[in-house]
């Protein structure tokens, strides 16, 4: 049995990449077809058997807490016209996860906005996953039949099914250009598999010249209680903030640390083209919208489309 219980979810950015249309209401609760974006990060937990959620949260994201609420007015009123589908949808929501906020006053980078989870998970090994990161691990027949080939969960529960094995720390890992390392924590290491690397070195945001790989971190990862002592000690690293990269190495430097190069589609939602990447993938995969989003391609394909 996995000791792994909760999950970390920074939600506090401010989405300047989004603006506009993050003026009044939160990245992560911009919508990929008909659910938001945070909405697929919680679902891959809860696949992995993960049902405690801790958001990072700042002024102006609510909205976030709200979603994952119950809503008696909306239930009584969806009751009321006979709307049983989507009644047992939106209570669903409310019963899979259990919503715990913390505040990150001011923004000093991914190290400091887990270490404001410190005080609810205490020592034990917890989850962070990183909203803007999005993970299908479906895969589709030649008919379009879409089944789960990870056998657990997307991403997450692949990592968990390691760390039973290693302990310590697990990362997700996703081979990148060369010309973009500068974008991520790039890891290098011995390859124990296929898909496992023992990291050795882990840097963030490194110059294409200075990488030690091109295999980045995607935003996934199994930690260990003490990173929390690492961090409060931490001081600020690439681009001026404390970087959660930077206390992961101390761990890498001491063999405790894997990489998993999981199964499944990789959408970064962290910016406007990202998530319309994603909007299309889980439209035209959409049991409902799948046919009609063909279609619309088709359409928009063509000259004056
Ligand atoms: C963060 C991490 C980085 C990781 C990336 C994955 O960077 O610091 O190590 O590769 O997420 O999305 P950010 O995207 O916040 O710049």
């Amino acid at each position: 049995m996995s000791t792994v219980r909760t999950a970390v979810l920074p939600v506090a950015g401010w989405g300047t990449r989004f603006l506009p249309a993050t003026k009044a209401i939160p990245k992560e609760m911009l919508p990929i077809v008909d659910r938001p974006c945070v909405a697929y990060v919680v679902a891959e937990a809860v696949a992995a058997g993960i049902h405690n959620i801790v958001l990072v949260t700042a002024r102006g994201k609510t909205a976030i807490e709200d979603y994952f609420d119950r809503s008696p007015a909306l239930e009584l009123a969806l009751e009321t016209a006979g709307k049983r589908d989507l009644l047992g949808e939106v209570v669903a929501i409310a019963r899979h996860a259990k919503i715990i906020s913390v505040r990150q006053q001011e923004q000093r980078g991914l190290g400091h906005a887990v270490l404001q989870a410190a005080e609810v998970i205490g020592d034990h090994d917890f989850a962070v996953m990183l909203p803007d990161d999005i993970v299908d691990g479906r895969t589709w027949d030649a008919v379009g039949n879409a089944k789960v080939e990870t056998g657990s969960s997307p991403a997450l529960g692949q990592m968990l099914d390691v760390y039973a094995e290693t302990g310590g720390v697990v990362v997700a890992l996703k081979e990148v250009p060369n010309a973009d390392t500068n974008r991520y924590g790039i890891c290098a290491g011995i390859w124990v598999a296929a898909d496992r690397m023992k990291v050795e070195r882990m840097v963030e945001k490194p110059k294409p010249e200075l990488a030690p790989s091109n295999f980045s971190i995607v935003g996934r990862y199994i930690l260990p209680g003490s990173i929390f002592a690492l961090l409060r000690e931490q001081a600020p690293g690439a681009i001026g903030e404390v970087q959660i990269t930077d206390a992961l190495a101390v761990y890498a430097a001491r063999g405790e640390a894997h990489g998993v190069i999981f199964k499944g589609r990789h959408f970064d939602t962290g910016n406007p083209v990202g998530l319309l990447d994603a909007s299309l993938h889980f439209a035209l995969h959409h049991p409902v919208y799948g046919e009609a989003t063909r279609a619309m391609l088709t359409k928009h394909g063509q000259p004056g489309g």
